[in-house]
């Protein structure tokens, strides 16, 4: 003799019902204009080369690059981050701070395609452009030297920010560089230059597809500079120090592996006012595009969650190498 149990405290199945009820009762909804699409732009490229370890990514020429920007533009992906690949390097990252550098020429050509209908966003940082492939410049014992490398860091902010970059992203985790590129865009009254500081950015293997896609030279790693994963407390240390240099959006790096420290910033953030963003890393769609590779994962709900969780843990803002694939999924149901 079955008998209805009594459930004075609620039946939280009943609003699962249906994808009507799901869908009214939805907290959390990724959209278009959250992504951010990073883009790699390899000087001298006549057409675009594949990377192989991130299926998909491609380092663009001058040309596929504007296209990609339209593309993605065309598709509703909120702004587009922009890394240059030089030809040459050297001990100082030279090709970071002159006007004629892969970067700087690619910032001035999407700002000329894209840029009043798009938010564009360039690295600010010297790896891409050292021979040895550090974020900063090396001392005489080789060690990354932090003072020495906030002046070139103020150089690059100014002729990023001249070649027309609306969001200049901090990611090379040396201490004061938000205040020291502030101050520089002030002093030259570009005020309206927005910084992205890479907050909270972790010294992470996550990273690794991105170094082939920059072909970086790097022998050793970055954990001098870039945080621990062990600790998630001086995300908050960080934060402070961002917020008081004037950062105007801070960010967590990579996401999924480190949702925790995402949550505890974006609350603290939300005190301030702080718009947060996350950076779903090269590691992490490298992951799940092996495992769509072998059928192991379905590709569109694997997506679509990993992005559900990081805005769900505070990101307002997700830079993800399916952004356009993603803004097509979220905004039509479809990758088409
Ligand atoms: C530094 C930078 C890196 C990434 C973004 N900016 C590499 C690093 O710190 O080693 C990694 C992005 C990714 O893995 O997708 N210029």
């Amino acid at each position: 003799m079955a008998t209805a149990a009594p459930f004075p405290a609620g039946r939280p199945r009943r609003l699962r019902t249906t994808p009507a009820l799901r869908a009214l009762v939805a907290q959390t909804r990724p959209a278009a204009a959250d992504l951010v699409l990073p883009l790699f732009v390899r000087e001298g490229l006549a057409e675009p080369a594949p990377i192989a370890s991130m299926p998909g990514v491609v380092q663009h020429s001058r040309d596929s690059l504007r296209k990609a920007a339209v593309e993605a533009v065309q598709a509703g992906v909120g702004g587009l981050m922009l890394f240059g690949v030089p030809s040459t390097r050297d001990a100082t990252g030279t090709g970071g701070t002159d006007d004629d550098g892969i970067l700087n020429v690619a910032i001035r050509d999407v700002v000329a395609e894209v840029g009043d209908a798009t938010v564009v966003m360039s690295d600010l940082c010297l790896d891409e452009f050292t021979d040895h492939g550090h974020c900063g410049v090396l001392d005489a014992d080789g060690r990354v030297d932090n003072d020495a490398t906030l002046v070139r860091y103020a150089e690059m902010g100014l002729a990023q920010a001249a070649a027309g970059a609306h969001v200049l992203g901090l990611s090379g985790m040396m201490d004061g560089q938000v205040g020291v590129v502030r101050a520089a865009l002030d002093a030259d009254r570009l005020t309206d230059t927005a910084i992205l500081a890479y907050t909270a950015k972790y010294a992470s293997a996550f990273f690794g597809p991105f170094r082939e896609a920059v072909e970086s030279t790097l022998q050793g790693d970055r954990r001098t500079y870039q945080q621990d994963p062990a600790n998630a407390d001086e995300a908050l240390r960080e934060l402070a120090l961002d917020l008081a240099e004037g950062a105007d959006i801070v960010m967590v790096k990579p996401a999924l592996p480190y949702l925790d420290v995402l949550r505890r910033v974006a609350d603290e953030a939300a005190r301030h006012g702080v718009p947060v963003a996350a950076y779903q890393v090269s590691g992490e769609y490298s992951m799940a595009e092996a495992a769509f590779e072998r059928g192991w994962l379905d590709r569109e709900r694997t997506i679509v969650e990993t992005l559900t969780s990081v805005r769900r843990a505070g990101a307002g803002v997700v830079l993800t190498y399916w952004a356009v694939e993603a803004a097509r999924l979220l905004e039509h149901g479809t990758r088409a």
